[in-house]
């Protein structure tokens, strides 16, 4: 922990241990009841974070969770791919809601814009024959981050340099037209008529526009304390996750630092987001997916709809060395194990507890997507606890074998378990004392 600065505010990083949609939504709603700054780092629209507050639900994609709390400041950081329809889309449907959005939500004037013609080249791309099909959420995602580390991306702050956001979008479309249509027979882009509805976007995106960092670390400066609100998860960063099935951006808690210009000097804690078994959205590997009745079970119970494109997600067991991986890659020091619920009906649940390769033993995470063919799950038969735990709200009340299953996670992944969701409501949360004293927070 960084004591350089004894009264900076305290900060930590929620990210995802899985392939995504763990209930990091939930989780960083819960904490800003503590924390004053939600800053998301990476992502765009792919991403669909639920949020469900006394019976009503709202699934954020651009905007970070602390909206839903007006004291709290909600940033859009640098590392985050911005399509400006769907951030004011947004906006729009939260102000519907009463939901305030001015003067407590930031954009950063250094993301990354996503563009018509991203999307145009991410379609033909997956349906071109010959081309490695990702599965992807169709939003433009992989393209703009394409052109921002091909140094050729428009950022927020020149969207709203009118002459230049003209020249950018002529020439853009000139060159995207030509690949597009080359590439994939796209039909081409109307560059007059783009400009014109982002120039507009522009205007209304203006007041939201600022040096994020700077404002980030100055809240940091004054005590305020920050959550990292990550999106996607671990096994879908573009370094770390199961590539080539995974997002474009650093998912994973380096990317808080990068994504938003805080220094990493000044992160204090991971929090790693893993459900009580698994589950993923897309094509690639997924060692523990469960392809019968029983995987369709654990779907209908757990409702494992995507919450951008409703598609059915896939479903497994709990993954143990993929939990410890994305517990050295994040340094992740306490898990939040949430979907424990829709475990309640089991008498017996199996857990990955280890791989084996060729008949060995092995820790290492395969570095292609083919080595996962070759992997070999070893599972141990948890004992299930068989009763509801939706409404229970402490540790001690829980089942002796829910306990058992926490502690089991706890003894195998090294990460101590902070915080226990039954349920997807605000309410239907289990705080660990521990965890309550050392995040500062204010227990429900
Ligand atoms: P995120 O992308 O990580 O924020 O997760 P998503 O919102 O995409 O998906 C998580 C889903 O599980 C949402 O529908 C949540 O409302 C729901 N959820 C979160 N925690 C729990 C829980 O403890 N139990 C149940 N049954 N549902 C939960
Ligand atoms: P949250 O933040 C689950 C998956 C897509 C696809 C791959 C690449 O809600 O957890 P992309 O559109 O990013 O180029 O798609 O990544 N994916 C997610 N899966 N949750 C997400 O976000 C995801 N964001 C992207 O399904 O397999
Ligand atoms: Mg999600």
């Amino acid at each position: 922990m960084n004591r350089g600065s004894t009264s900076r505010g305290r900060t930590a990083v929620i990210v995802g241990a899985q392939w995504g949609d763990e209930g990091k939504g939930k989780i960083v709603d819960v904490l800003t009841k503590t924390f004053s700054v939600v800053a998301r780092y990476a992502g765009g629209h792919n991403a669909g974070h639920t949020v469900i507050i006394h019976g009503k639900k709202f699934i954020l994609q651009l905007v970070p969770g602390g909206v839903l709390r007006p004291e709290c400041t909600s940033v859009v950081g640098n590392g985050v791919v911005i399509d400006p329809l769907a951030f004011l889309k947004e906006v729009a449907s939260l102000r519907a809601a009463n939901v305030k959005v001015d003067g407590n939500l930031f954009v950063s004037n250094r993301a990354q814009v996503i563009l018509p013609y991203h999307r145009m080249i991410e379609m033909g791309s997956e349906n071109a024959p010959g081309r490695v099909k990702i599965g992807t959420t169709s939003r433009g995602i992989g393209p703009a981050y394409e052109d921002k580390m091909g140094r050729r991306g428009l950022r927020v702050a020149d969207l709203l340099d009118t002459p230049l956001l003209r020249t950018h979008i002529e020439n853009a479309c000139r060159e995207k037209n030509l690949i597009a249509h080359a590439l994939f027979n796209s039909d081409p882009l109307d560059a007059d008529k783009m400009f014109a509805e982002y120039a507009a976007a522009a205007r209304e995106l203006a007041p939201f526009v600022c040096d994020t960092a700077l404002l980030l670390n100055r809240a940091l400066a004054e005590g305020k304390s920050i959550v990292f609100e990550g999106a996607q998860g671990t096994m879908l960063d573009i370094d770390h996750g199961t590539y080539p099935f995974v997002t474009s951006s650093s998912a994973t808690s380096g990317g808080a630092a990068t994504g938003t210009g805080v220094p990493p000097t000044s992160i204090d804690t991971v929090i790693g987001i893993t459900k009580a078994y698994c589950t993923r959205v897309g094509g690639g590997p997924f060692p523990t997916e469960l392809l019968g009745a029983e995987g369709e079970d654990l779907r209908k119970r757990g409702n494992e709809f995507g919450a951008v494109t409703g598609r059915p997600r896939r479903t497994g067991w709990l993954d143990l060395p993929l939990l410890r991986y994305a517990g050295m890659i994040n340094g992740i020091s306490w898990l939040v194990v949430t979907k424990l619920d829709v475990l309640d009906h089991l008498t017996e649940i199996p857990v990955c507890v280890g791989y084996k390769v060729d008949g060995k033993a092995t820790e290492e995470v395969p570095a292609q997507a083919c080595g996962y063919e070759k992997i070999d799950c070893v599972y141990r038969k948890m004992a299930g606890w068989a009763t509801p735990t939706q409404d229970i709200r402490t540790i001690q009340d829980l089942p002796k074998a829910a306990r058992e299953y926490m502690a089991f996670i706890e003894k195998e992944t090294g990460a101590r378990v902070g915080m226990i969701s039954t349920g997807p409501d605000r309410e239907q949360t289990i705080l660990a004392p521990e965890f309550v004293e050392e995040l500062g927070l204010q227990a429900s």
